[in-house]
């Protein structure tokens, strides 16, 4: 079973001798992303050398052809002829029976047949070449050294929905129009077909609109808390913009270039939905034009985080003229006939004070601020609908009743695209869980600290798309289904594809393959055929869904160990001593329990060899281990159970004042240190002690210093990630221990919770 799916690169020790120098045949793997409808592989390659011909049927056929040949040239350093007519051993043919973006594609030993009915069809026809040709076809390097080959197979193809969607969004960080491209590279090459470009929101608006320039002149520029430390995230407890800052990250994009990218995707078969989000998300334009905000706007593009009030004015008529000024713009750059309008996580609060919105509310006769909501988003889609272009939004846009034609995302699980298609709305499925690329893929104490929640890659692939509960007729309603990259916590490229991949793998071939045609344990076989080209293209991915994930659960005794990979056929093997873990350590067969110290190091093998990341965590068995505290008399401080990063882990201990733990031991002990995790989650108010005693007791009433540390710049930056606190002494006999941990009374201005007190969580006391 195993071996059948193995991605081996076949290299036949065949030679051939073009050019009169004998060189080595290699091809790629027949294991293609997004898996094709049927694939029929045979014995054989074909040669792609210097006699081969291309021939083309139509103009537009050679366009496509050349374009594929021209990219084969970087590699290959040549490339074949590419005509119209049918000569050549390659050779293009339409075929109207096919199904829009659908393909045949035979290779055998005449030749390439590729046939389409549809400009897609081709497209994609050669994508699929493109995965049976060397990975080295997608490195930048001249690859000298041997023959194009492709082996021979019998592909029949089309996809399972129209709607194979992307959505990128620059707002929170911005990316450059060639980043841009390449993100459109990578769709095409996973045969997606509709690009969400998210342009606006509170922390940046990126696209240039003439009658209104203070959009970018203003709006596309926030204080620049650029964070490329993975070891902790600060995007959600940025302090706000002061008076007299001055605010240098960001960037937008030129009308022209946005005309480019609109040009460029559309060679890639790849059509383009601005999103300009609206009424809410809409700080940085509000940062622009104030007149056209709420009261207690904020005056600044948002640095990070969560922006409270940031919505537009709907009582005021000169919103809608901004809004249908904007519009007609973006009209004109974007040909496709779905504009997205946002709509979600509209903050009411402020319509809820605001004499305009509240005089709105009372004219049009309206329920509340939801239905206020609804109001604004019909305006707006009779804006759009008068103009030949159908209304996307998020899945809010049912609350308060949803626009008569509005399309809808639904992102907030699957309620509102179920509730949607019902009412005989097309929708567009996004749940998060399944579907949003910048969620943690892994263990929180293993994974680089990014992403807030998270999205598992077996989650991903198992997603179906079209929800049970809905009827055959229903489910003709949901078009498609679409991967989301939010960029909150991801400000370069690196971090970017560390989170795409290989989740957009998952997300990709659950919008191209039928549900029926998916099997989670044989796709994460063909993954190994993509990781090779991504290690061609030198693009960094995640390997989480194959490492180990260590779980754990104290006693105060000792603490079980579990051990589970989401890729299935692998075997773990670990070491309690930290070292790296090879076939000769200890293989996991099931949970066992340790009784002293160790640093569990895990790592999985496949077929002898090792895959992904090796798990490290280190698990102490210490001197106060199974002892009551003081604090609500228990165990939690001293269990043996070690929080993780996640805040709802319950092995943290919450203290909302300073705390004194006060631990006492049976008999007296040497003691030489203390040492705790404690959580920095500020957008919740969540900070480590500024400053930390240790005393010790001989006979529990009279105390003396063992230390102390004031840790104030680490406790008041803000973020989220663990901080290890540890205080060292000469060793000391003691028959009980006091630990004070001193906690922030107020807040500094420019904090998330600026003026209140902080709260600690802390895990686990190591009394060594
Ligand atoms: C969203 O994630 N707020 C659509």
């Amino acid at each position: 079973m195993k071996n059948k799916y193995l991605a081996i690169f076949l290299s036949l020790f065949f030679l051939c001798s073009c050019n009169n120098v004998s060189k080595e045949v290699l091809y790629g793997d027949t294991n293609i992303i997004p898996k094709p409808l049927s694939i029929k592989s045979n014995e054989g390659h074909f040669i792609i050398d210097d006699k081969v011909k291309v021939s083309a049927a139509s103009e537009e056929q050679l366009s496509i052809a050349t374009d594929f040949f021209n990219q084969f040239e970087i590699s290959s350093g040549w490339k074949p002829e590419v005509e119209i007519g049918n000569e050549g051993q390659i050779k293009f043919i339409e075929n109207e029976r096919l199904p829009i973006d659908g393909y045949k594609l035979k290779v055998n030993e005449e030749g390439i047949i590729i046939a389409a009915s549809s400009y897609g069809g081709y497209v994609y026809a050669l994508q699929s070449l493109k995965q049976l040709l060397h990975p080295s076809f997608n490195s930048k390097d001249l690859q000298k050294t041997f023959v194009w080959g492709v082996p021979f197979v019998n592909i029949e193809d089309a996809p399972a929905f129209g709607w194979r969607g992307y959505m990128l969004d620059v707002s929170r960080h911005f990316f450059s129009v060639d980043q841009v491209k390449d993100v459109l590279d990578m769709m095409v090459g996973l045969k997606m077909n509709r690009f969400h470009w998210h342009l606006t929101d509170d922390q940046g608006w990126r696209i240039e609109i003439k009658s209104y320039p203070k959009l970018t002149s203003v709006g596309a520029w926030r204080m620049d808390y650029k964070n490329t430390d993975e070891s902790k995230s600060d995007w959600w407890g940025r302090p706000a913009q002061q008076l007299g800052e001055e605010p240098t990250y960001g960037g937008f994009y030129s009308q022209d270039e946005i005309r480019e990218i609109v040009a460029y995707a559309k060679a890639l078969n790849i059509e383009v939905i601005p999103e300009i989000e609206m009424p809410g998300h809409a700080q940085a334009a509000m940062a622009a034009y104030p007149e056209l905000a709420s009261v207690n706007a904020n005056p600044y593009v948002a640095t990070g985080g969560v922006a409270g009030n940031n919505t537009y004015n709907p009582g005021k008529e000169e919103t809608f003229v901004f809004v249908e000024k904007v519009l007609e713009e973006v009209i004109e750059l974007f040909p496709f006939e779905y504009v997205h309008i946002g709509g979600d996580e509209c903050n009411k609060a402020q319509w809820k004070v605001d004499p305009h919105a509240q005089q709105r509310i009372k004219d049009e006769g309206l329920k509340d601020e939801y239905e206020l909501q609804s109001y604004f988003i019909k305006r707006v889609e009779k804006i759009l609908n008068e103009r030949s272009r159908i209304l996307i939004g998020w899945d809010e846009i049912l609350e308060g009743g949803l626009a008569p034609n509005a399309t809808v995302m639904s992102w907030r699980g699957e309620k509102g695209g179920i509730a949607s298609a019902k009412a005989g709305h097309d929708v567009i499925m996004t749940p998060s869980k399944y579907c949003y690329l910048d969620l943690k893929q892994g263990h929180d104490d293993m994974e680089p600290n990014l992403g807030y929640s998270y999205s598992f890659l077996s989650d991903a692939y198992n997603y179906k798309v079209i929800p049970e509960s809905l009827s055959e007729e229903e489910g003709t309603f949901i078009k498609g289904i679409q991967g989301n990259m939010w960029t909150e916590s991801i400000s370069d490229w690196s971090k970017f594809n560390y989170m795409n991949y290989p989740r957009v793998l998952a997300v990709a071939e659950s919008a191209w393959t039928p549900e029926s045609n998916k099997d989670w344990n044989e796709f994460t076989y063909r993954l190994d055929a993509y990781f090779e080209i991504l290690d061609a293209q030198e693009t960094r991915y995640a390997m989480s869904a194959y490492s180990p994930w260590v779980d754990h659960t104290g006693n105060g005794e000792g603490i079980e160990i579990s051990m589970k990979t989401e890729v299935e056929d692998l075997e773990v093997y670990y070491t309690l001593d930290g070292s790296d873990p090879h076939m000769e350590s200890s293989k996991y067969t099931q949970p066992f329990t340790i009784s002293e110290s160790a640093i569990i190091s895990a790592q999985s093998f496949r077929n002898s060899k090792a895959v992904g990341y090796i798990t490290r965590l280190p698990f102490p068995i210490h001197k106060a281990r199974g002892l009551t505290s003081t604090v609500r008399g228990q165990e939690k401080l001293t269990d043996l159970s070690y929080a993780k990063l996640h805040i709802s882990d319950k092995s943290w201990m919450k203290f909302v004042n300073d705390a004194t733990i006060d631990l006492s031991f049976d008999e007296a002990k040497e003691i030489s240190s203390i040492s705790f995790n404690s959580l920095r989650y500020t957008i919740s108010g969540v900070y480590p002690p500024h400053t930390v005693e240790v005393h010790g007791s001989k006979d529990g009433r009279n105390y003396f210093n063992l230390g102390s540390t004031e840790q104030i710049e680490i406790a008041s930056e803000q973020g989220r990630n663990k901080i290890n606190t540890k205080i060292e002494f000469d060793p000391t006999q003691i028959r009980s221990l006091r630990i004070v941990c001193k906690t922030f009374d107020e807040l500094p201005v420019g904090h998330h919770k600026a003026g209140q007190a902080a709260s600690m969580r802390i895990d686990e006391i190591v009394v060594e």
